[in-house]
């Protein structure tokens, strides 16, 4: 497994490799749902690389930048054994250079969901996934469904801009009680992390009621928003029932439908969806 920490070794490393590349991008702390992209990878594609990087344009002010978790090493350790080709960990100043004008944004997206929350969290998002697909060239780019909407917004990028790339959606990895990995679960104390399965909670509920025939938008909304407020360390910052393109909220669910939500928890904030379809 070779190392790049710069551009320049990352595109030479690039040129040497024959047949199709898989590109993983991640922030690092990596956990069991960024192996389960990497095991998808390495089914498919001859090589596999993996981006470490804590992007900083993802992070709005007050947000967890400066103490998100960043551990390389054991990243490295983790990776190794899924037989990855290379590791991409380039230091902020590769990825952002002095005098950068040039951003990418995908239009609509800012008063929906982590959009509406979290201002300009996925032009962050839209940005440094397209400098790292320029950088790497894969042939397929791995994301999990866990971020569901910046999965909706690097399709529309890669549409928009005739991306050659194909990006592959992977399921949400769960811890056994439900709680969706996260590297951001290290935050939670014992207390909080057992609080936190509420969100798992409520989406199950909102798939039990839409099994059973439920299709109003609105009532499983309100369901899924009177189960997290019996949480006392819960506060919602959304729940929502879109449409799965557009991720309009929708009165009447009539194919498939995002279910998804955001909640801190302390000072922790988790978000978490499913996607309901009869
Ligand atoms: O999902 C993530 O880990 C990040 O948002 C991504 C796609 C690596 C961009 O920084």
């Amino acid at each position: 497994m070779e190392v790049a920490a710069t551009v320049e070794e990352m595109r030479a490393l690039r040129r040497r490799f024959e047949g199709s590349v898989g590109l993983v991008p991640t922030l690092g702390f990596l956990h069991e749902g960024h192996l389960s992209l990497v095991r998808a990878a390495r089914q498919r594609d001859d090589r596999v690389v993996v981006s470490c990087f804590v992007n900083p344009t993802q992070f709005g002010p007050g947000e967890d930048y400066e103490r998100y978790p960043h551990d390389p090493e054991r990243d490295l350790s983790l990776l190794r054994p899924e037989g990855v080709d290379a590791v991409f960990l380039p230091a902020k100043e590769e990825i952002y250079r002095d005098g950068d004008a040039t951003f990418v944004e995908v239009a609509g997206m800012d008063d929906l969901l982590e959009g509406a929350h979290r201002p300009g969290h996925l032009r962050g998002v839209a940005t440094v996934v397209a400098k790292l697909l320029h950088i790497v060239q894969p042939h397929r780019a791995y994301f999990g469904q866990k971020d569901a909407q910046q999965l909706v917004v690097v399709r529309r990028m890669v549409r928009d801009l005739h991306l050659d790339v194909e990006i592959v959606a992977r399921p949400t990895v769960r811890e056994p009680d439900g709680l969706a990995m996260s590297s951001r679960n290290v935050y939670l104390s014992p207390q909080e992390r057992e609080a936190a399965l509420v969100l798992s909670k409520a989406l199950r509920q909102a798939e039990q009621r839409f099994a059973g025939g439920e299709r109003d938008g609105e009532r499983l909304r309100t369901a899924m928003r009177e189960l997290i407020g019996q949480e006392p360390l819960a506060q919602l910052d959304y729940v929502s029932v879109a449409d799965v393109e557009t991720l309009q909220e929708l009165e009447l669910v009539e194919g498939a439908a995002l279910a998804s939500l955001a909640v801190r928890i302390g000072r922790t904030r988790l978000i978490d969806n499913v996607i309901l379809q009869s």
